[in-house]
């Protein structure tokens, strides 16, 4: 035995454990034995160290920070499987009280029953949302003695790619609206002309992925109410408030988007955005029990007493659901406005500022939420994926695109405020974008082959 085999023990959790001489290419196959816990930490503590920093990230919606209190339920909760209701009846009651401040929040009418869930993000609560109107949809037509075999969901190109997967995975012909290259949210003749008996539902974004609009909901609703009043079909309206549902509750309460207008029949919202929980919670709400066919609920008793289940995923984390209700009392309505009112007068002047280089064309000229997006003025000889790259070696994640048809032409940048983006940081953030420009109009990088920009959609 060598003298450094004989001391592994004695040097578990130090650099000079055997298992940091070793490329990480062995891990390619499942390891023999294993390792000392602390030495395992260390080696996998100074890998992720290769990620990008989570304060720095201007890409995501994600919530990148809470609080010591917040740490410790997520902490306590870990071994929590969210779906044992019978084992863990206070964590699953946490779940049902969230949806109930939800319906409030969002002003779901007092004599309704609203119902709704926690899932592991706006994409498995729109997902659901939809499901469930193309169920209710299907047994209307079924009533009526009419065909089943043609439904369609009508959206805009705005939004999130978990429309175009929910239309391909549950069978549902997209109508999506094109954007313009001077519109970015959807236009109400457009999805006027596209609407008819077999539309499941149309669906409206608070908060667009792309640019951080809001889609035109009351005049949605009236469209819808007036195809009621005159053909008779009862159509949806599902609001994808994936960031919004979070922001403009504190901001803009008079804003109308929600259960007050008669066809918003359901609602997602992250959590993991500015409900400023960490990622992995999500929330569909329906506004009143009746929207929820109840076959789509399963009943399963084998983990103790019969308990309802309308998910996708079966197990799944109860921290961060937990957590939600953490952040809900610990902030309240005031908190949550503080906390919007910070990142919404922060995104201002990011926007303003830009807009006062001279060098940058604003895409959205009213910040209904905290996210700037900007394209160039002109051609400095080099582009915004450019700059994006550029600014990656400063340390800042900022992603650069190009928007859906027909605006495919438009090259962009998008900066998401998050709460963690202080006054200070944005200073630190516009001086960068300074220098980067400078640097990259003294010494023009060669330009990118055609197609390169053909770039992932923005999440
Ligand atoms: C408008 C919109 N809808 C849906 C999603 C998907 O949300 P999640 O990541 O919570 O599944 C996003 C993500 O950014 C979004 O911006």
């Amino acid at each position: 035995m060598s003298p450094r085999d004989s001391s592994e023990e004695l040097f578990a959790g130090t650099y000079g454990a055997k298992d940091f001489d070793r490329p990480a290419a062995e891990l390619s196959h499942f390891p023999e034995s294993g390792m000392a816990g602390e030495t395992a930490y260390l080696l996998m503590h100074d890998v992720l160290q290769l990620d990008g920093s989570t304060g720095l990230n201007l890409a995501s919606f994600v919530t990148t920070w809470m609080d010591d209190h917040a740490t410790k339920i997520v902490t306590e909760a870990l071994g929590k499987n969210h779906i044992d209701h019978e084992e863990y009846p206070a964590a699953h009651r946490i779940e049902e009280i969230c949806v109930r401040l939800l319906a409030d929040l969002w002003n779901a009418p007092g004599h309704l029953d609203p119902v709704g869930v926690g899932t592991i993000g706006s994409s498995e609560a729109i997902m659901l949302g939809l499901l469930a109107h193309k169920w209710s949809w299907r047994a209307r037509q079924e009533a009526a003695g009419r065909p089943i075999d043609k439904p369609n969901v009508v959206y805009g190109a705005e939004t999130h790619v978990v429309w175009d997967k929910f239309a391909r995975y549950f069978d549902v012909e997209a109508r999506r609206v094109p954007m313009s290259s001077d519109r970015f949210v959807i236009d109400v003749a457009d999805v006027r002309e596209r609407v008819d008996e077999n539309t499941i539902a149309v669906g409206a974004v608070l908060g667009t992925t792309f640019i951080g609009q809001v889609d035109p909901i009351p005049s949605l609703n009236d469209m819808c109410a007036d195809i009621k009043a005159s053909e008779g079909w009862d159509i949806p309206i599902h609001v994808d408030a994936a960031s919004g549902g979070f922001v403009a509750p504190f901001s803009e309460p008079e804003l109308q988007w929600d259960f007050r207008l008669e066809h918003v029949r359901s609602i997602n919202a992250s959590g993991h955005k500015y409900g400023l929980v960490y990622p992995g919670v999500g929330w569909l709400v329906f506004k009143d029990r009746e929207f929820l066919p109840a076959d789509l609920v399963f009943n399963v008793n084998y983990l103790g007493a019969g308990q309802p289940t309308y998910t996708l995923n079966f197990s799944r984390g109860s921290a961060m659901i937990q957590a939600q209700l953490y952040s809900f009392l610990r902030l309240g309505r005031e908190g949550y406005a503080r906390i919007v009112r910070n990142m919404l007068g922060n995104a201002e002047y990011l926007s303003e500022r830009l807009a006062g280089m001279g060098r940058f064309r604003m895409l959205n000229d009213r910040l209904p939420e905290p996210v700037v997006t900007f394209t160039f003025a002109g051609d400095p000889g080099f582009d915004e994926f450019a700059l994006a790259e550029r600014l990656r070696s400063d340390g800042w994640i900022m992603p650069a695109y190009t928007l859906p048809p027909n605006a495919q032409d438009t090259k962009l940048l998008r900066v998401v405020v998050k709460e963690r983006l202080s006054r200070t940081l944005v200073d630190a953030l516009l001086d960068d974008i300074d220098k980067a420009w400078t640097e990259l109009s003294a010494n023009p990088p060669t330009p990118r082959p055609p197609g390169a920009d053909e770039h992932p959609r923005p999440c």
